[in-house]
């Protein structure tokens, strides 16, 4: 059965993401160093290593797409300089938040994997002292990346950025959700309890990503409740697609080991909807993302259309 969603828009993703993903690149590149301004003093360079090899050269980078999409959304397709300087900031502080979490992720004592992003986890090829640190200083560097003091992003809007961030990757967010995943192995749990692990370890912070480019603006507070609601939606598909495709698809083509779900006996929508009803359900919560859209009063919503369908309909 057919159940795929028509997004509808005629618009090339790939070329509208090439631009930004080389703009995200350098700017993490450029952060993730040794020598930081205003000290005089460097971080240690095995560290750094370390931050680098987690962080650089990889990954889909759909956190920070979201994050510049929905700035560009409530600018109409052109947000100023100062806008997008602050999303560009946002963009790499959601990365970096989340390379921290797989890094940890991966770690013996949670999923105990030994491949991401086509490598060596960071703990395999580092030590576990150094991922867990590693973890940590990107973690700080997220924020650190949030409040410039050169007066480029307003201290509003850097609390706010700040605040969003830090609610997605903490206790009632990221954090929280791993910590519901560790403890529900062996586990049968609810579609309800399984929605809301799902909410947190992964919706949050792509939720959360949506709501930081909306920061970098000038949102309505109609288009604010649509992106909301977006976020959420598309937020718990990704995780249901993972779960998806830990099944269906391997592991060179995730750049990660599939099949681990089953074998480390994790609840997933998978493990209690079935692979077709999941799939049927990524394909309800992407309509859902779209009707939202719908509503937001935002005139240019099409690189937020097609990456919803990228979240729902990717191949890794
Ligand atoms: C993997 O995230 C971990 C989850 C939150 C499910 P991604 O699939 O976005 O990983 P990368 O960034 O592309 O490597
Ligand atoms: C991880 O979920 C979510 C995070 C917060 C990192 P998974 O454990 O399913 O992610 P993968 O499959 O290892 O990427
Ligand atoms: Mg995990
Ligand atoms: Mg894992
Ligand atoms: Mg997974």
């Amino acid at each position: 059965m057919d159940t795929r969603v028509k997004v509808a828009a005629e618009f090339d993703l790939t070329s509208w993401s090439a631009k930004r993903l080389e703009m995200v690149e350098q700017a993490l590149s450029r952060w993730v160093v040794a020598e930081h301004d205003g000290l005089d003093h460097s971080a240690p360079a095995a560290l750094v290593e370390a931050m680098r090899y987690a962080v650089l050269d990889g990954g889909k980078r759909l956190r920070p797409l979201l994050v510049l999409a929905a700035c560009e959304a409530v600018s109409a397709g052109e947000p100023g300089a100062a806008d997008l300087g602050a999303s560009l900031r946002a963009a790499c502080a959601t990365e970096l938040i989340h390379a921290y979490s797989l890094v940890h992720d991966d770690m013996p004592c949670m999923d105990n994997d030994v491949l991401r992003r086509g490598k060596p986890t960071v703990h395999v090829k580092f030590g576990e002292a150094s991922a867990l640190l590693a973890g940590d200083a990107l973690q700080a560097l997220a924020f650190e990346l949030l409040t410039p003091d050169d007066g480029s992003v307003s201290p509003a809007v850097q609390a706010q950025l700040c605040r969003l961030l830090a609610r997605a990757a903490g206790s009632a967010g990221m954090a929280g959700g791993q910590a519901i995943d560790l403890a529900s192995v062996g586990q049968t749990l609810s579609e309800n309890q399984l929605r809301e692990m799902h909410r947190l370890k992964t919706g949050a912070l792509l939720q959360g990503s949506v709501m930081m480019g909306a920061a970098c603006g000038r949102p309505t507070a109609a288009a604010l409740d649509a992106l909301q609601t977006y976020g959420a939606a598309i937020g718990l598909a990704f995780q249901v697609v993972d779960d998806i495709l830990d099944v269906t698809a391997d592991s060179v083509t995730l750049g990660k080991t599939a099949g681990k779900d089953a074998e480390q006996d994790k609840p997933t929508y998978v493990s209690i909807l079935g692979l077709e009803r999941s799939r049927v359900y990524a394909q309800e919560l992407l309509s859902q993302a779209l009707a939202a859209l719908d509503v937001s009063g935002l005139s240019e919503t099409r690189a937020l259309r097609a990456l919803a369908d990228m979240v729902v309909n990717r191949a890794s």
